[in-house]
C-alpha cells in the first residue's frame, strides 16, 4: 500500500515540486498551504493532489489539520516541513513582529507539525521527517538575521530528533537549498539577483524546485534508511559546510 506524505507549503514553489514528485513516486500526497486559496485550488485541480489550509505557526491548527489529512488519506508516514517565509530587514531595523513571524513559521512550525505525527511514527516503527532549511541557515546572511536563526534552528532540531527516532525506524533529515527560482527569490530586486547573487553561484544559475524535490524523494525512500540527522546541501557550489 502506498505511504501517505504531507507537504507543508506544498502548493507553490519548492513545495509544489515536492508534492508532485512524491505523487509521481507513488505516495498518497496531501499539500498544506496558509492562505493563497486561488493558487492552492489551481494546484489541486492541475496536480490532482488534495490541499488543506492551515497555519503551521499555530499548534492547534496543525493538530486539527493533520487529523483531517489522516481521516481522508491515512496515517502520515512522511512529513515534509517545507512551509517558510522571509521578513527581511537589517537587524537595526527589524521589528519584533518580523522576528516573531519568521521564528513562529520557520522554526516553531516545524515543531508544531512534527510533534503531533511523532507518536504515530513511533508506534508504527517507521517515519520520515524532512525539513527544508536553507543555505542561509548554514552560513548566515545579512538582512536575514531572523530567517538565518530560524533555519539554523531547524538543523539543530533535525540532528537532535534524529537521535531519538533512530531506534524506532524514523529518519530525520534536512535539505539546505541555495537560491531556487521561486516567488520567494523573485521578490529580491532583479538587479541584486543578477549582479550580486547569481555571480556567487559557481554553477552559474538559480536552482530549480525539481532539483530539491528529487532530494526529498530519495530521503523519503527505503533506500535512505541509513541516513539520519543529515543535511543535503544543494546550492550550486555556493557554500561548502
Ligand atoms: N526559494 C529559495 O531560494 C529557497 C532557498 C532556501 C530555502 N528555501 C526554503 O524552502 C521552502 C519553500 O520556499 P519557496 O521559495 O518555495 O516559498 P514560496 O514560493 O514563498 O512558497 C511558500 C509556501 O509555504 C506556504 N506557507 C507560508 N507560510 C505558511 C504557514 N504559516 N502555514 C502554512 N503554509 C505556509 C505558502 O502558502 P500560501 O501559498 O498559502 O501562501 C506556500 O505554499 C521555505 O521553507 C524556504 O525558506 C527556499
Amino acid at each position: 500500500m502506498s505511504r501517505v506524505a504531507l507537504v507543508t507549503g506544498g502548493t507553490r514553489g519548492i513545495g509544489a515540486a515536492i508534492s508532485i514528485a512524491l505523487k509521481g513516486a507513488g505516495y498518497k500526497v496531501a499539500a498544506n498551504y496558509a492562505g493563497n486559496d486561488e493558487t492552492a485550488k489551481a494546484f489541486e485541480s492541475v496536480a490532482g493532489i488534495p490541499v488543506f489550509k492551515w497555519d503551521v505557526s499555530q499548534y492547534s491548527e496543525c493538530v486539527d489539520g493533520i487529523a483531517k489529512v489522516e481521516k481522508q488519506l491515512g496515517p502520515v508516514e512522511v512529513l515534509i516541513n517545507n512551509a517558510g517565509i522571509t521578513r527581511d530587514a537589517m537587524f537595526h531595523k527589524v521589528t519584533p513582529q518580523q522576528w516573531s513571524e519568521v521564528i513562529n513559521t520557520n522554526l516553531n512550525g516545524v515543531f508544531n507539525m512534527t510533534h503531533p505525527v511523532w507518536p504515530g511514527m513511533r508506534d508504527r516503527n517507521f517515519g520520515r521527517v524532512i525539513t527544508i532549511s536553507s543555505i542561509n541557515g548554514q552560513k548566515g546572511q545579512m538582512g536575514q538575521v531572523n530567517y538565518s536563526a530560524s533555519k539554523a534552528g531547524d538543523l539543530g532540531f533535525t540532528k537532535a530528533l534524529a537521535q531519538e527516532g533512530a531506534a524506532k525506524g524514523i529518519t530525520v533529515n534536512a535539505i539546505c537549498p541555495g537560491y531556487i527560482g521561486t516567488e520567494m527569490v523573485r521578490a529580491i530586486p532583479e538587479k541584486v539577483l543578477n549582479e550580486r547573487i547569481v555571480p556567487q553561484i559557481p554553477v552559474g544559475r538559480l536552482g530549480e524546485p525539481e532539483e530539491i524535490a528529487r532530494c526529498v524523494v530519495f530521503l523519503a525512500s527505503d533506500d535512505a534508511g541509513f541516513i539520519t540527522g543529515s543535511t543535503i546541501t544543494a546550492n550550486g557550489g555556493q557554500f561548502f559546510v
